[in-house]
């Protein structure tokens, strides 16, 4: 029987009726027929295949041109997820730039979703893709693209200030028209305070489980992160499985029942 395919408006109604999103990243065609066939709900292009595929240290170094690629090979294993991809580093560095790049992403990478790192600088941006039919996925806490910036890996919204600011520019995005909102890397009770007051779907990645879905790096949740693994990640292939299909899903029934992430993977 032919299944109906995730939209926006699926994800919307799945957070009014209170029902858990489930996204995993994904980079290749093979991995999006099993994570598709697992019950995912979302696949991300995420701009982390400049980590995991790739060997550099940052995201920074990927092009548009590589999450084309890669989401084009992801859009042909699918069937059934939604398929968001992530503009990379400098890519919506202006609201023309975006418009241009996002095209690219939809036209040539076949993404129906594209998502961007950033707060109140981008809201301008949002709202012209959002006119011109590209659904947005914002992203807002820890963005890997300005870890230059940054000075590293840290959770973000630890103190009121930055809190007050994540949660402003949260409210900022759905108004600008995002569709949906990636919280990376936040206290656990400011992402379930965020989720609740944003119509959008919120899915959280070190957030805690208050968020309306989950979504993790495919390859810290298969325990194929050679260094040291995110301290909110969990490696759905120890507990004795062997099998990548069953680690997969382990995780879809953990997100969906709400027993991932659990308080040890909830650092703040
Ligand atoms: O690039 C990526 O994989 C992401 C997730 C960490 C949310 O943006």
């Amino acid at each position: 029987m032919a299944v109906a395919p995730v939209s926006v408006a699926t994800l919307a109604a799945m957070k009014a009726r209170g029902e858990r999103i489930v996204s995993l990243t994904c980079y290749d065609a093979c991995f999006a027929q099993l994570l598709d066939r697992a019950g995912v709900d979302v696949l991300l292009v995420g701009d982390s295949l400049g980590m995991v595929l790739q060997g550099h240290a940052t995201t920074v170094p990927v092009t548009v041109a590589q999450m084309a690629y890669h989401a084009a090979a992801v859009a042909r294993g699918r069937e059934r997820a939604l398929l968001v991809v992530d503009l990379p580093f400098m890519a919506a560095a202006t609201p023309e730039r975006a418009l241009d790049q996002a095209a690219q992403l939809m036209q040539e990478g076949g993404a129906q979703v594209v998502k961007l790192e950033g707060g109140a600088w981008l809201a301008d941006t949002v709202q012209r893709l959002t006119e011109q039919g590209v659904p947005v996925c914002a992203h807002l806490g820890l963005l890997p693209q300005s870890v230059n910036r940054l000075g590293g890996y840290r959770f973000q919204g630890r103190d009121e200030t930055s809190a007050e600011r994540i949660r402003r520019e949260a409210q900022l995005m759905e108004e600008a028209g995002a569709s949906l909102l990636v919280l990376e890397c936040v206290p656990a009770a400011l992402a379930a305070e965020i989720s609740q007051a944003l119509q959008i779907p919120v899915i959280g990645i070190g957030a805690g489980a208050g968020c309306d879905g989950q979504v993790l790096v495919l390859h810290d949740m298969l325990g194929l992160n050679p260094g040291r693994p995110p301290r909110f990640s969990r490696d759905f292939m120890a507990a004795g499985r062997s099998a990548i299909g069953e680690a997969i899903a382990a995780y879809v029934t953990a997100v969906r029942e709400g027993s991932f992430p659990a308080a040890a993977e909830t650092p703040y």
